[in-house]
């Protein structure tokens, strides 16, 4: 969490600094702040609570010329989201200048060992001590580069940093262990970033630093080097990527431009890895891993919110179809329980991001034990894609708004594939299924685009239940864990108690909640399930909740038992989740609007979790 920039080169440094924290505030906005090398010589630093916008109004940029500075926009981790515990921090003397993403874990200890020698602290922050054992490191060696060395050589924890020290004028330090850094390469320019998001407008010239790693960077010139002080050589990379898909586009937010994007991302996901006539899948990520996914007695899936959601279709995809056993877990409640992982398990990491942190370690942990690893993986060149042993991309491009929406979609649809690819290795499915479920593949962003289409039907639902207190998502089968999804959506952008279950479970309890106002959203395609569910809608009906159930636009019978009704097209079990969630992710998106919330920053989240 927490996104740094710096910058060093021919431009004036704040505006660049200003723009690239705006795009990185998807990563928490508690708070920001920023450092500048004025013309002068001085060094001037404004930070504050809230957004970037908040510190954008404050400021007077006439007043912060220079050519050098470092930003932090905060997801507060260690200390309130004051002006105070806002970034840049500084060491006792202001000699070393820090802006930190990330934990220290041993900060204590570290804090102790510099009290004993003198040293006072203003913040609750880690990062402050972490400056301060940078200034002791430099008191006793004299020099910059190896004073950082030796301080992040004893930090536990994670860590992506920007440093300025004050004898060293023309030189930021940037590393990394644990949290995502990159270094922008432009033309007489170096820009540092947690995320490409923040070079764009300037450079697609990339360097992405791996864990242990640094950077040291002058205004014509920058070095690569280990922790441990080992020259690095590493190529440019070209980002394939343009700036107008990080930007709006003309919707009122990223949440409701991604959502209407999905007939596109879908379509990306896929293409180049069916064949329409034949039904084959094939994903060129995964071959050197093939044998390992025949021959694994299990699959397991592990991953967080959403993603975990996509994991748990996933499972219902790959045992019902390749007949493989499939866990799912929580990546972190799976790496704290020492759990059995054999060497010819199959773990599969799911992550929009690549780089949460639970995930990473989850993955690491099924290293360790000689796993199979592979990544679900949206951000090209992140951490997990870069540590796993082979995985696929779903190209959804990027994804702004911190509620995931296309991501979602995406993954699904690369389960599907891997589902499809390994059913035919492994003869789980004839040819002609294949072939039908290829056929239907294609059909699929038309299907969306329907669905968009109707978004203005899916409003009207919402304008009616935008005042609810409490709401109840109800599935069967694969749509369990689409109205788990559902919920999520609702909660973490309207801020309104929602939870999902599975429909039948209603009955174990949940069911003494159900009274006139409250609204329950049931999930029932016309699938195995259908009569079931019907069952299951009476139940809540006869005790006067409201129902609003998502049916298939050729189900007449829905009327009879529903009070709103949202429609989906009809497709195989496969796909069935990736159109389910449309409407619920529309659902969430305007009763969150309607609410005035602030869909894209929903208060206490952050996109990309990177701490544990
Ligand atoms: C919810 C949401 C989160 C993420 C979760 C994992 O809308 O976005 O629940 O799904 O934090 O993030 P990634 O996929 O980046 O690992």
């Amino acid at each position: 969490m927490c996104g740094i920039v710096g910058y060093i080169g021919k431009r004036n440094a704040l505006p660049v600094i200003i723009d690239g924290l705006k795009r990185l505030e998807y990563r928490g906005y508690d708070s920001a702040g920023f450092t500048i090398l004025s013309d002068k010589g001085e060094y001037i630093t404004f930070k504050k609570a809230g957004r970037v916008t908040d510190l954008e109004e404050s400021i007077d940029f006439e007043k912060y010329i220079g050519n050098v500075g470092i930003g932090h926009t905060r997801w507060a981790t260690h200390g309130e989201p004051t002006d105070a515990n806002a970034h840049p921090h500084f060491c006792m003397e202001e000699k070393i200048i820090l802006v930190h993403n990330g934990i220290i874990e041993n900060y204590k200890a570290i804090k102790s060992k510099l009290e004993s020698e003198g040293y006072k602290f203003k913040t609750d922050t880690d990062t402050e001590i972490l400056a301060n054992l940078i200034n002791y490191n430099y008191k006793k060696t004299n020099d910059f580069v190896k004073a950082v060395q030796l301080s992040l050589g004893g930090v536990d924890g994670t860590y992506g940093i920007a440093c300025l020290c004050t004898d060293e004028k023309d030189k930021i330090i940037a590393a990394r262990k644990g949290s995502p850094l990159l270094l922008g390469v432009g033309d007489e320019e170096f820009i540092i970033a947690s995320d490409a998001a923040a070079v764009l407008s300037y450079t697609r010239n990339v360097i992405y630093l791996n864990d242990g790693e640094m950077a040291i960077v002058t205004k014509n010139s920058h070095t690569l080097k280990t922790i441990e002080d080992v020259e690095i050589i590493r190529d440019i990379q070209v980002l394939d990527m343009v700036l107008e898909q990080i930007e709006k586009g003309g919707y009122k937010h990223f949440m409701l431009k991604e959502i209407c994007e999905q007939p596109e991302s879908i379509q990306n996901t896929f293409r180049g890895r069916i064949n329409f006539e034949t039904g084959v899948a094939k994903l060129g990520g995964l071959e050197k891993v093939l044998p390992q996914m025949l021959n694994a007695k299990r699959y397991i899936i592990t991953a967080c919110g959403t993603a975990w959601h996509a994991g748990l279709i996933g499972e219902y995809m790959i045992e019902q179809y390749c007949r493989i056993p499939v866990e799912v877990e929580y990546a972190s409640e799976f790496r704290y329980r020492r759990p059995i992982i054999y060497k010819d398990d199959v773990v599969i990491g799911i992550s929009q991001s690549g780089e949460t942190a639970d995930t990473l370690e989850a993955l690491r942990e099924a290293k360790k034990y000689g796993a199979t690893t592979i990544g679900i993986v949206n951000v090209i060149g992140s951490t997990i894609a870069r540590e796993v042993d082979a995985g696929t991309y779903i190209h959804a491009g990027p994804e702004i708004g911190v509620a995931s929406t296309k991501a979602f979609t995406s993954q699904l649809m690369s389960l599907a594939l891997i589902t499809m690819m390994i059913a035919r290795e492994k003869n789980t499915l004839f040819s002609k299924t294949l072939r039908e479920m290829a056929q239907e593949l294609k059909q699929i962003p038309e299907k969306i685009k329907r669905m968009i289409d109707r978004k203005e039907d899916y409003k009207s639902v919402a304008e009616k239940f935008r005042k609810s207190k409490n709401f109840y998502y109800l599935g069967r089968g694969v749509n369990f864990p689409v109205a788990l999804e559902g919920a999520l959506k609702l909660k973490e952008i309207s801020y309104i108690h929602a939870e999902g279950y599975p429909a039948a479970e209603m009955k174990h309890g949940p069911i003494a909640l159900i009274d006139k106002k409250m609204p329950v959203v049931f999930i029932a395609p016309k699938d195995r399930t259908y009569d079931k569910i019907i069952s299951n809608i009476a139940e809540v009906k006869s005790r006067k909740g409201i129902i609003i159930a998502l049916a298939n636009e050729d189900d007449d019978n829905i009327k009879n038992y529903a009070d709103y009704i949202l429609r989906v097209p009809k497709t195989l079990g496969i796909f069935a989740p990736i159109l389910n969630i449309i409407p619920l992710q529309f659902l969430s998106y305007y009763i969150a609007a309607m609410n005035n919330r602030d869909v894209d920053r929903p208060r206490n989240l952050a996109k990309s979790v990177t701490v544990e």
